[in-house]
């Protein structure tokens, strides 16, 4: 596995923003970006629209979700409404740009409306949607996405979007499945904080037992996925 380690989480967000910015101003066509929930990437939202409003060629960039839950827009727990206040309200990117995960809507119907989307304004690879570049987080437990090891089969479910559910909340989930993760371009994991770093050590290092991960299975078509670390969820790698 391909990993980057940084002194701190603040630098790893400014190295994302900065290949951001370059990918997508370079991009001949509008970069499809999928962007994950939590709190790791707040620190990118913040630089994105702090340093880059007027840098970055927001006309050329289309931005989507890794996963959403099932609430309204305006909730506390809302990755959307999370994305939209921090940084996407604060720069020029166009409305039509913004590919919103409705959490509102009857679970089952919105993963049908969010495949069929993503297969319209994507192109394929694998037979799957495949982004220009996927963000992705990985919670203590492994989880990433809202794949969480109770539902490893969304990995390989059939569809490009589903639902899934947070084992421990009941909360229903959006999620993008497995196989339109891995056809995705590129896979960036952001992972920060000593609490992720036995996670890190053994799917680095396949330990037994890493594939009831389900972040463990993330392994793109074309091999093109690196892990973003601070030096504290770096901290068990040799
Ligand atoms: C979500 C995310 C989820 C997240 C991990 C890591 O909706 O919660 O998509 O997969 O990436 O839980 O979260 P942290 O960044 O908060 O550690």
């Amino acid at each position: 596995m391909q990993y980057k380690v940084f002194e701190s989480a603040n630098l790893m967000a400014h190295q994302v923003a900065t290949l951001l910015h370059q990918k997508i101003n370079s991009s001949p066509h509008r970069f499809n970006l999928a962007i994950s929930g939590g709190s790791t990437p707040l620190l990118l939202f913040d630089i994105l629209a702090s340093q880059y409003a007027q840098k970055l060629n927001w006309q050329n960039l289309g931005v989507f979700w890794v996963d959403e839950r099932c609430v309204p827009p305006n909730h506390s727990e809302s990755n959307y409404g999370e994305a939209y206040s921090r940084w996407l309200s604060k720069v020029n990117i166009p409305a039509q740009n913004i590919f919103r995960m409705q959490g509102e809507a009857t679970p089952e119907a919105e993963a049908q409306r969010y495949g069929l989307l993503l297969n319209n304004q994507l192109g394929q690879n694998a037979g799957f949607p495949q982004f220009d570049l996927i963000l992705l987080g990985m919670g203590d437990d492994g989880h990433t996405a809202s794949i969480f090891p109770p539902q490893l089969h969304l990995m390989q479910h059939a569809n490009p979007v589903a639902v899934g559910q947070n084992p421990y909340s009941g909360q229903n989930r959006i999620t993008l499945t497995g196989n339109t993760i891995n056809a995705a371009a590129e896979v960036l994991f952001l992972v920060t904080g000593q609490n992720k770093a036995s996670l890190v050590k053994q799917i680095a290092h396949n330990m037994a037992g890493c594939l009831a991960f389900p972040a463990a299975h993330i392994k793109p078509v074309n091999e093109n996925v690196t892990w973003y670390l601070d030096s504290a969820a770096a901290s068990q790698l040799r």
